[in-house]
């Protein structure tokens, strides 16, 4: 079974409501017809409402930045699992770099929130990838076999079936420097090989891996043209709906 890509707009802390409906508006008619790869939008928590009740029956999903572990409870200025569904979200990043960062988000705290969306039938995406440094110093595998273990801890394979692993170098990541595709390819069978050790080669070989980095118009083709790429998570290039719909449409 070949796996269907998905390209997911990673929006970060940017637009008002307004600026998300417009983005909408003119991106839905864009992509209307589109089959061939499934689409999703992953705004800030306050647009949620808005952006989901503007995908209504469309092919287009709508799902979070992060969500919390806890199910609810005294954790100021976080959002839960039941309030991402109760207005609409299907799907989650977990454990992006900037959250990493900034955030001080470890591979356990990953973990914990992958349990989380899979108990409450959210789809999840899990981020990973190497710094600038770990690359440099040739620990890219090791980084990722890391990641992939610690995020995976105690998820069986019947339950991983969901899971989307989103790389990330973050070296990448906002730079306009992209992976070439070749250097992106190796990563991907890096990590399938290592889901591949935890819960099975059938488990692996469904599982899609999107790239992300600096994916543009112009390099969204030659990426997504490599076998071992099964979508893209774009930052950036997502903002504007000429620029996200020529990604779609590579
Ligand atoms: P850019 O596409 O802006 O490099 O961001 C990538 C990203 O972080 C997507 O999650």
């Amino acid at each position: 079974m070949p796996r269907k890509a998905l390209i997911a707009a990673n929006w970060k802390m940017y637009k008002t409501p307004a600026e998300a409906k417009a983005f909408v508006d003119a991106f839905l008619p864009l992509v209307a017809s589109h089959t061939r790869d499934e689409i999703a939008l992953f705004p800030s928590p306050v647009l949620l409402p808005t952006v989901v009740a503007a995908c209504k029956s469309t092919n287009v999903a709508v799902g979070a930045q992060n969500i919390h572990f806890a199910e609810e409870g005294a954790y100021t200025g976080e959002t839960s699992i039941g309030q991402l569904k109760a207005v609409g979200g299907t799907h989650t990043l977990i454990g992006h770099s900037e959250r990493r960062q900034y955030f001080a988000e470890t591979d356990e705290i990953v973990n914990k929130k992958l349990h989380t969306a899979l108990k409450h039938g959210v789809v999840p995406i899990v981020c990973i990838g190497e710094v600038l440094e770990e690359r440099e110093a040739g620990k890219t595998a090791g980084v990722l076999k890391t990641q992939v273990t610690g995020a995976f801890a105690g998820i069986t394979p019947e339950a991983a079936v969901p899971i989307v692993i989103a790389y990330e170098p973050v070296w990448a990541i906002g730079t306009g420097k992209t992976a070439t595709p070749e250097i992106a390819a190796d990563a991907h069978r890096i990590i399938r090989a290592e889901v591949a050790k935890l819960l099975g080669a059938p488990v692996a070989a469904a599982m899609r891996i999107l790239y992300g980095g600096s994916v543009k118009p112009d390099n969204a083709a030659a990426l997504l043209n490599q076998e071992e790429i099964d979508g893209a998570l774009v930052g950036g290039a997502s903002l504007k709906p000429d620029s996200f719909t020529a990604i779609v449409k590579y």
